[in-house]
């Protein structure tokens, strides 16, 4: 079943996760670090460090939105990050933050859906995504084009919210992400769809081995799961 942000609307997924995302772009980035206790830039730079050894010339970062982790790529020494999205409002803060960095010359951001990436085949030498796939409104199709704009021998990285599964800390996390992190997230965004949304999609969404299953199919091969944090999080490696 597809968990979409505002269940009265007659509107698709996709046009849904745009909407909501630019609802709640202006507090996006501060109800990032505040809900997650700043865990959340620790699990993009562990993410990129793995790449940093591939040394990506050109990279890709799908679903961008702020572009925190285009801007944490850096970290790889690529040549160029192009990031894409399909929420303006997320492209227009991340676009005022890149240019407030100084870092116009290193990373673009363009209007761009993952499931129709406008490049060629065999384009990139790494495509990453951090809290995107879990967005897409059709996952098998998203990572497929992720891996058709990727070169032979390239890597791709996914960071995305997973469901610990241990005792007692799966109990202390669900509470936590079922009750107090949609209070706080409407309190801060004024958005009370978006805060349910995020546990509810997490909690539909294909984790670990069920993950690993589809970004096989979606032509990944050597593929990997490395759980962060208890599980609360997990890093997917898979190279074309
Ligand atoms: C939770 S944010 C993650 C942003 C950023 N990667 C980060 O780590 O903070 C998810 C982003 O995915 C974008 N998104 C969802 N579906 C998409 C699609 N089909 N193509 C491109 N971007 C998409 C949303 O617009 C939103 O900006």
């Amino acid at each position: 079943m597809t968990v979409l942000p505002y269940k009265e609307q007659q509107a698709g997924k996709k046009e849904q996760v745009a909407a909501m995302f630019d609802s709640i772009s202006p507090k996006y980035d501060l109800l990032n670090h505040v809900l997650s206790l700043g865990i959340d830039i620790y699990w993009r730079k562990k993410a990129i460090r793995i790449l940093k050894k591939q040394k990506p010339r050109l990279i890709l970062d799908i679903a961008t939105g702020t572009g925190d982790f285009a801007i944490e790529a850096l970290a790889a020494k690529p040549e160029k990050v192009i990031g894409v999205d399909i929420s303006e409002g997320m492209l227009s803060i991340g676009r005022e933050k890149i240019k407030k960095l100084k870092l116009a010359d290193k990373i673009e951001l363009r209007t761009g859906d993952s499931e129709k990436l406008l490049f060629d085949n065999n384009y990139f030498d790494a495509v990453i995504v951090s809290f995107g796939v879990r967005n897409f409104e059709n996952l098998l199709k998203g990572l497929t084009d992720m891996n058709r704009v990727l070169k032979p021998g390239g890597t791709c990285i996914v960071l995305e919210f997973s469901k610990p599964s241990a005792f007692p800390f799966k109990q202390i996390y669900n509470f936590y992400f079922k009750h107090i992190l949609p209070f706080v997230g409407k309190a801060i965004s004024k958005d009370n769809a978006a805060y349910h949304y995020l546990p509810e999609s997490v909690q539909a969404f294909p984790d670990g081995k069920d993950f690993l299953n589809i970004f096989e199919k979606a032509g990944f091969q050597s593929t990997k799961c490395i759980p962060l944090t208890f599980g609360i999080s997990s890093i997917y490696i898979g190279k074309k």
